[in-house]
This record gives structure tokens, sequence and C-alpha cells, in this order.
């Protein structure tokens, strides 16, 4: 037989050794993998010698800005910051302009983003104030509901446990993950200076929101993810829910590998929710992902904004950053500077997300599986908000060494990015929505 692409005598993660192996690719899907000399005939062939074959990161949580926010991102720019990040797959926040709480949203979103569109592309919906008029059909379409207590997509709703129950009652009817964002500020809550900002979103509020989720979720065993956790006191009340239940949690690496107190914070540069936290709480959080299993999964949260919006008074500032373009070169630096295993690596940014998806065909390098495929080179560089592809170009991350870098990015078998070029346009590789399965 003559299969579409041959991916030859690259370095391919076996059981946690690095081995020399070709991967192929049929039809959009990894046909085998093989030693050298074995390779089925090819159409196409990529030397892939001194390259590492990785499954391309799923980045379960990321905001993209499409429909009218689009100055500070959209599909297309979202989706080549992805591509040019290694990561094949994104899934899109529910918190734009307009929020996406009906179908009819929902499905301007579609219709954008598979034009747009250079890698897979999923999305959550927002639960709308009164749960009866959520309309069923976009079931299909989307991953999880996504609630965020301390800043409601609809105006007035109030997360009174009464709420939560119906929220943790509607993902389980649909068998979705209730996705949450913990922190029980108010939104009157505005803080006067700097400190009143780091206290209103304290740990204390991290934790004590997640703790009134989790009392009303022992009733119900409805699925929950927990967003960005930032603090040990949260690794901590995590691994403790999960030793009866199930819960599944993610972190970003600004909260494992950045600090509040590696910045001044005269703007908006490093500003995100939750904030930076203490040094202590960081290095806790690499340890709940790779040794105490308290977290599942690595995701970006990419929160765009306009420069003039990072570069403003930190009050003033907008929370977010850029994260599709730092997540692999950052995490892959932590295994090959041995801190980080392989089976965690693969774990954490590729399978574990695909498994709280539900999404089956996707996120591990073997037969049968999704081609969604990163090649990357073991190379020392230096990471430049300036180079990024996403539209938000200014990153707390700024100027820091990093050992890894993706060169070829394919979606679905297609090769999407080479390089750093665009080899094939928006519109063509990847699906819109993905979905369960
Ligand atoms: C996110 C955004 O800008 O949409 N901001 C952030 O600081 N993380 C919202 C969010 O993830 O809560
Ligand atoms: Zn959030
Ligand atoms: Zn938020
Ligand atoms: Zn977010």
């Amino acid at each position: 037989m003559t299969v579409d692409l041959v991916l030859k005598d690259g370095i391919v993660v076996v059981r946690d050794r690095e081995t020399v192996l070709s991967v192929s690719i049929d039809r959009g899907k990894i046909e085998g993998i093989y030693k050298h000399g074995e390779e089925p005939e090819s159409r196409k062939i990529i030397d892939s010698r001194g390259l590492y074959i990785l499954p391309g990161l799923i980045d379960m949580h990321v905001h993209l800005r499409d429909l009218d926010q689009c100055e500070k991102e959209d599909y297309e720019t979202g989706t080549m910051a992805a591509a040019a990040g290694g990561v094949t797959t994104v899934v899109d926040m529910p918190n734009s302009n307009p929020p996406v709480l009906s179908r009819k949203v929902l499905d301007r979103k579609i219709e954008s983003a598979s034009a747009k569109r250079y890698v897979n592309v999923g999305f959550y919906a927002g639960i709308p104030k009164s749960i009866p008029i959520f309309e069923r059909s976009i079931v299909p379409n989307i991953l999880g509901f996504k609630v965020y207590p301390h800043s409601p997509l609809t105006k007035g709703t109030e997360y009174t446990k009464k709420r939560i129950k119906d929220c943790l009652e509607l993902a389980k009817e649909n068998d979705l993950p209730l996705l949450f964002h913990p922190d029980s500020s108010k939104k009157d809550d505005i803080a006067d200076d700097q400190e009143e900002f780091f206290s209103i979103h304290s740990c204390e509020s991290e934790v004590s929101s997640l703790q009134a989720f989790l009392d009303a979720k022992v009733e119900y065993e409805a699925r929950m993810h927990v967003c960005h956790v930032s603090c040990a006191a949260t690794a901590r009340l995590i691994l403790k829910h999960r030793a009866e239940h199930t819960l599944t949690a993610e972190v970003t690496p600004h909260h494992m590998f950045l600090s509040g107190g590696d910045f001044a914070h005269d703007n908006g540069v490093a500003k995100m929710l939750p904030p930076l936290r203490s040094p202590y709480d960081s290095k806790m959080l690499s340890q709940a992902l790779c040794q105490q299993c308290a977290i599942d999964c690595v995701a970006s949260d990419h929160a765009p904004h306009k420069e003039s919006e990072k570069l403003a008074p930190f009050l003033e500032a907008a929370s977010g950053i850029p994260g599709l373009e730092t997540t692999l070169p950052l995490m892959l630096t932590e295994v090959f500077e041995g801190r980080l295993m392989w089976v965690d690596y693969l774990r954490c940014c590729c399978s574990g997300p695909a498994t709280i998806l539900g999404i089956s065909n996707k996120g591990i390098l073997a037969e049968g599986y999704d081609a969604d495929i990163v090649l990357v080179r073991k190379e020392e560089w230096q990471i430049k908000g300036a180079h990024f592809f996403s539209r938000a170009k200014i990153t707390p991350f700024e100027g820091r060494r990093v050992l890894a870098r993706p060169i070829t990015t394919i979606v679905g078998g297609e090769i999407v990015y080479s390089n750093g070029r665009f080899v094939i346009g928006p519109g063509i590789a990847g699906r819109v929505p993905v979905r369960k399965g």
C-alpha cells in the first residue's frame, strides 16, 4: 500500500524512552509506527532525523475573542498561534462578545471558525440565567459548560446554592463537564490599590469558591473541572476531594513557572486572573501536576488583549496573557532539564485533556488516532512576543530561555505550518466543531 505521508526516522517516545522510529499517516489518521527500513511506500516523506515526533497539544482553555472582539484576536490569528505553538486542538471559552448562551451565537462562532481555522476548534457554552431556556440542540456541538461565579456571563446571576446545583444538574443530564473559574469575589469588589486587588482575588477566595461547588457536587456527582488552579491550598483541596469523588483540574504554565514577586506590577504585563501567587504556590503546583496527581492537565488560558490594555496602569489594565505559543517550549524545557518525565508531559499536555473532554481519537501518538502531530527540535532560544502569530504580543515570559521549538505542525494529516511559515491557507485542515466520541 502507499500512504499519504511518512515522518521518517524521528525521535518517538515509547514508554518514557526516546526511540528512533517513523510514523506513517494516511487519510488523516496515524497508519502505523515503524522501525527504520520497514516504512510503507508513501506519496510524501518528511526527513525527521533529529526531531521529536510528538502528539500535538490539546489546549482545553483558550479565549479566541472572535465575533465582536477581533481587534484582540480572531479564529485566524488565534489558530495560527496555536499551530505555530504546536497546539493542534483548542477549545474556545464562551465569555466572548456576545457570549455563547444561545444556539444563534454558537452557530456564528462555528461558521467563523470553520472559515478561519488552522487547527481543530471545539467550544464551550455558558449557562443562561434561566436554565429552562437553554437550547439542548447545541449539546452535540459543545464539549462542556463554563461558569464564572465572580463575573457571570448574564447580568444579575448569583451563584447561590440553588444556582450551583442547577448548573451541575444541567451538566450531568447532558453528560458534559462543568468547567469552573474558582473565585468568590463579588462584582462590586473594586480594588482601589494593587494590594486590594490581590486580596480580593486571594487564595482564600479561590479555595472557598471551590469548596462551595464541591459541597453541592457531592450530592450530584456531576463531572466538574477546575480551571487554572493557582494556589497550593486549592491543589490540596482537590487532592482531598479526589480521594472519594471524581474531579478534574488544570494548571497554567504561568502559575507554575512565574510568581507575583518577579514583577513590579506597574502595568498589566503580568496581570491575569487568577493572579500570580507566591514562589511556594508555584512550586507546589508543579508537584501537584507531576507527583501527586492532583492536577490532570496543562492549559494556557490564552487570553489576548490589546497592547494599550496591557500597558495601562495595573488597576486599569486588562487581565489575561497570550499562552498558545509558549506552553510547548516551556513544558518541554521541563522535560529536557529533567524536572518532568515524558509520561507526565504526554499526559498533561495531550492525553489528559482528551480524556477530560471525551475526544477519544486524539491526544496519543498511536495507530488509528487522528494525525495531529508536532515535530519539535531541541534547541535553545528566547521567547519574544514580537514574533508571536497571536495579535497579543505582550508576555510575562519575554526573554525567557527555553529549549524546544515546534518546527512542523500537522493537523488531521495536513501539513499546516513548517519552519516559521504557513504552508496552506485557513479553513482546510482540522475540524470545527470538535465533538465528543
Ligand atoms: C480571561 C479573559 O480575559 O477572558 N482573563 C484572565 O485573566 N484569565 C478570563 C478568565 O479566564 O477568567
Ligand atoms: Zn477563568
Ligand atoms: Zn475570570
Ligand atoms: Zn480563561
